[in-house]
């Protein structure tokens, strides 16, 4: 597998992204001010991630995805390793990522990366979609914010 920056943002690249984020004008406005990467395993695009500078020293993983057909063989956590030594390399202090608490598999996913839990943004999901999201059987609401120093 190989991760490289993605030129151009391609059908493909926004069928993983909406697999992440249902929004797609939430997407496409945030993906203009992210540098985007792909992960590509035996020839083709199996994976995405969206990094945002947000304040001062601080870079949040906006999207992260990996397609279906290959989610569960390590792509997720190395696109995460990955974003962390960008990170590093290109003097961040702070990495940040943001998920539904009602994503229990995404939240083991970034704890075992090491990222801690800092804040709860409550209602985020209410505010910011205009149709409801139902996940592991329960209404999201609530957005948990986690972060990691590198
Ligand atoms: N449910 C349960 N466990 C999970 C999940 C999940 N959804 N995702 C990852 N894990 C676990 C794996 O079982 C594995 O556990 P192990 O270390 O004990 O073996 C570990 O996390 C690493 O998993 P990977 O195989 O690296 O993860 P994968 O390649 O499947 O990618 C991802 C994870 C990106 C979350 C993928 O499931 C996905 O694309 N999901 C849909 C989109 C999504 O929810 N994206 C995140 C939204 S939040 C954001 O974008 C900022
Ligand atoms: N992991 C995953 N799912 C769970 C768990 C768990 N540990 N516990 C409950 N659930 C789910 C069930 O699958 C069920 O889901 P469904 O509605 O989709 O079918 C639902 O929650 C209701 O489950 P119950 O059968 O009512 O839960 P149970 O009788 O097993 O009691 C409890 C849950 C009290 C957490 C039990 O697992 C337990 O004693 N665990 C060890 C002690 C513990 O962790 N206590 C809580 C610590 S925090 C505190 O005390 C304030």
């Amino acid at each position: 597998m190989i991760i490289r920056a993605i030129k151009e943002l391609q059908a493909v690249h926004y069928d993983l992204l909406l697999l992440a984020d249902p929004d797609k004008h939430l997407v496409e406005a945030y993906v203009k001010r992210s540098v985007c990467f792909e992960a590509i395993f035996d020839d083709t695009t199996a994976g995405i991630l969206a990094l945002l500078p947000t304040r001062p020293e601080t870079l949040e993983v906006v999207n992260i995805a990996v397609a279906e057909s290959h989610q569960g063989h390590g792509i997720g956590e190395n696109l995460l390793k990955f974003a962390l030594s960008y990170a590093k390399n290109n003097n961040y202090k702070t990495v940040e990522i943001g998920t539904g608490s009602t994503s229990f598999g995404q939240l083991y996913l970034y704890q075992k990366c090491g990222f801690r839990m800092t804040s709860i943004d409550r209602d985020f999901f209410l505010r910011h979609y205009e149709e409801e999201i139902v996940e592991n059987k329960l209404i999201l609401r609530d957005m948990v914010r986690l972060s990691m120093d590198v």
